[in-house]
């Protein structure tokens, strides 16, 4: 009989996950501890189960001196020092295809309060103005152009719920697609994009080509009173140049699942603004998905204990 080895769980899963994986292995689960209590934990650890929170440092590495995989329970990856598992050696798999249609719907609600103006109008009956004025106009979703930066599946996903509501979708990847006749998204440019989104949606991953990606140049050559929609990654926006967008009103609104720094401090001048929405990272966080994400996590992870094929690998 094979030794039985261990899995740390340092991430919160539903407690099936962690019932699944004891089938398999050992299971420690350090998620409600700090961070900084985790080495001791990972020293003879095979597995490491985290998700897009957790931050899977060259340190913790370095204590994990036997570690074989890490499973991460998102898609995400921009938390885990990539290098350190490239030169161990190290497996890495994500939970890609599990959480498309709610990050998707997550997103297009985005949309669709960003283009109707709804955190406005909500502030503006709050205000009591409702008593004396008529309420100002927003703008259709028909005949609008979305703009996708990174037309992967929960791009797809996005684009169908978009053409429901007749809207125009444009893409920009690092090469077109060849499913455009088939998905009804056009590709272009970066430039174009900025240019011709009224909507514009940021759903590539972080990484050295996005950090900082829309700065102050790139809002300046978005289309006078588009919207901004992240669900990415906060850091793929400068915070200080979407302000800046706004105040000069040459934004009309942002609805932001992600932010830099994150959370954003309680009195963030982008909370006090009635033209932006944030959201606290939940674009997947229903308890359907992320259970869904989390088994797909221990499925890799157990994949790997009996030497069978990863259900996501993620090429290093
Ligand atoms: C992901 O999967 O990377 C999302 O950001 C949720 O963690």
């Amino acid at each position: 009989m094979s030794e039985r080895r261990t899995i740390v769980v340092a991430t919160p899963v539903p407690p099936a996950v962690i019932e699944h994986l004891r089938a398999h292995a050992d299971v420690v689960d350090v998620s409600a501890q700090p961070p900084a209590s985790w080495p001791g934990a990972v020293a003879s650890a095979t597995g490491l189960l985290v998700s897009s929170g957790t931050p899977v440092d060259a340190a913790l590495l370095a204590a994990a001196r036997e570690l074989r995989i890490v499973a991460t329970a998102s898609v995400g990856i921009d938390n885990i020092a990539l290098d350190v598992l490239r030169a161990r050696g190290i497996a890495l798999t994500n939970s890609r295809g599990s959480l498309n249609a709610a990050v998707a719907d997550l997103t297009y609600g985005l949309v669709i309060m960003a283009q109707r103006e709804l955190p406005q109008n909500i502030a503006w009956v709050r205000s009591g103005r409702w008593v004396r004025e008529n309420p100002p106009y927003s703008h259709d979703l028909a005949g609008a152009t979305l703009g996708i930066l990174g037309f992967g599946a929960i791009g797809l996903e996005v684009a169908k719920r978009a053409q429901l509501s007749d809207m125009r979708v444009i893409y920009h990847n690092r090469h077109p697609r060849a499913d455009d006749a088939q998905t009804g998204a056009a590709y272009c440019s970066f430039a174009e994009l900025l240019g011709r989104a009224d909507v514009l949606v940021v759903l590539v991953p972080l990484g050295p080509q996005t950090r900082g990606l829309f700065d102050a140049a790139a809002f300046a050559a978005m289309k006078k009173g588009a919207v901004f929609v992240n669900v990415a990654r906060g850091a793929i926006c400068d915070t200080a140049a979407l302000l800046g967008a706004l105040e000069s009103g040459h934004l009309r609104g942002a609805a932001l699942d992600v932010t830099d720094p994150e959370p954003l401090p309680p009195d963030h001048p982008l909370l006090a603004r009635d033209d932006v929405v944030v959201v606290p990272h939940v674009g997947s966080a229903t308890v359907e998905t992320r259970t869904r994400m989390a088994l797909l996590a221990a499925d890799n992870l157990i994949a790997f204990l009996h030497g069978e094929p990863l259900l996501r690998p993620v090429e290093l």
